[in-house]
């Protein structure tokens, strides 16, 4: 080990704004390991408030430079005192610093010990960067709609980070699963087990009726045109902040039940998702990992809206 590299948002702007820089590797205080991070996970939140946008921005533009990123899997290198869950050179995934305080995108990370979960020896520490986030919006979407066997669900971007994670756990709790996505990825959500309605062809989501949940991964216009599939009564989910109040409210005419989300950090879930993919129950799709230094290529993928499952940074690269 000799030094540190973190990627830096200095201040809110485009990919431009997302610089190296290199710092001394920080020691683990009292209850905290220090992990070598293998992999971190790149999501849409952290492309939103590098640009400056939502609520992460809002608390931390008095604290830039600032440094995103809250997924990580690695290796534990040290240990603090009275840290006693995990080994040396045990691989763990994490779920970190959700919302304010990230630190994803490092080399090297001092983190308490509670925000980490074992990764199994049989999962690649790729596929434990790409699941806690979202997985764990994935599975607390589906918990809050109250998903119930035999019922139909709708999942907007059933292609994405979040969706494709969403249409497994959907299937596998069987019910009947309908995702929107673009025609090139029909077939792939027919490998996840979903029925594919290709979002440029309005008669395919038109013919759809009686969906009994939507979970909402676009927001905005998009989830209000596919209500009209829904009925008095159906849940909505929507998980983009942004346009969450527009989306609950147009629900609400409708008689539907729209709820907003704020997914929640939980190291037991992400253990049990990490079981269900050791088991060959969940898959996670990798499309790209890019090299550190190519951070801002990741960012414009996710900006393109048309990433398949996660996108992922090399830390050591
Ligand atoms: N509230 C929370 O706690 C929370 C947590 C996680 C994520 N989020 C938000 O949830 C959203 C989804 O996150 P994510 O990580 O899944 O994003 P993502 O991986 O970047 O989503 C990319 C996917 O969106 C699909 N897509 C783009 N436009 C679409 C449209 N009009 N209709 C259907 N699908 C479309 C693309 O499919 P095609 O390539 O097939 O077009 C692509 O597969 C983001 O807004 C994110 O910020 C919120």
């Amino acid at each position: 080990m000799s030094s540190n590299a973190q990627i830096v948002i200095s201040q809110f702007g485009g990919p431009e704004q997302l610089n190296i820089l290199t710092t001394e590797i920080p020691q683990p205080q009292a209850g905290e390991v220090l992990v070598k991070v293998a992999f971190s996970g790149v999501n849409p939140i952290d492309v939103k408030t590098r640009a400056g946008i939502g609520w992460a921005a809002e608390h931390n533009k008095n604290n830039l430079p600032w440094t995103p990123g809250y997924d990580v899997s690695g290796v534990v290198v040290k240990q603090g005192i009275g840290s006693e869950k995990f080994n040396l050179n045990d691989m763990v995934s994490g779920f970190i610093g959700f919302p304010l305080r990230g630190g994803g995108y490092s080399q090297y990370l001092c983190v308490s010990e509670t925000e980490l979960a074992l990764v199994p020896e049989d999962i690649s520490l790729k596929a434990a960067a790409a699941i806690p986030l979202a997985g764990q919006t994935a599975a607390q979407a589906l918990e809050k709609a109250q998903i119930q066997s035999g019922e139909t669900v709708l999942i907007l971007a059933g292609a994405g980070g979040v969706g494709h994670i969403a249409v497994q756990i959907a299937v596998a709790a069987k019910t009947k699963v309908y995702a929107t996505c673009c025609e090139d990825n029909k077939s792939y959500i027919e490998i996840l087990g979903g029925t594919a309605i290709d979002y440029n062809n309005p008669s395919e989501l038109e013919a759809l009726n009686h969906v009994d949940v939507m979970i909402d991964l676009v927001g905005g216009e998009a989830a209000i045109k596919a209500m009209a599939c829904l009925h008095p009564g159906s849940r909505v989910i929507t998980v983009p902040t942004i346009t969450s109040s527009m989306v609950c409210s147009h629900a609400a005419e409708l008689g539907i039940i729209g709820m907003g989300m704020l997914v929640e950090p939980d190291t037991v879930q992400l253990e049990e998702l990490l079981g269900l993919i050791s088991a060959g129950m969940l898959k996670v799709e990798v499309e790209q990992c890019f090299a550190m230094n190519e951070v801002a290529q990741a960012h414009l993928k996710i900006e393109s809206g048309h990433a398949r499952g996660k996108i992922l940074l090399d830390m050591q690269m």
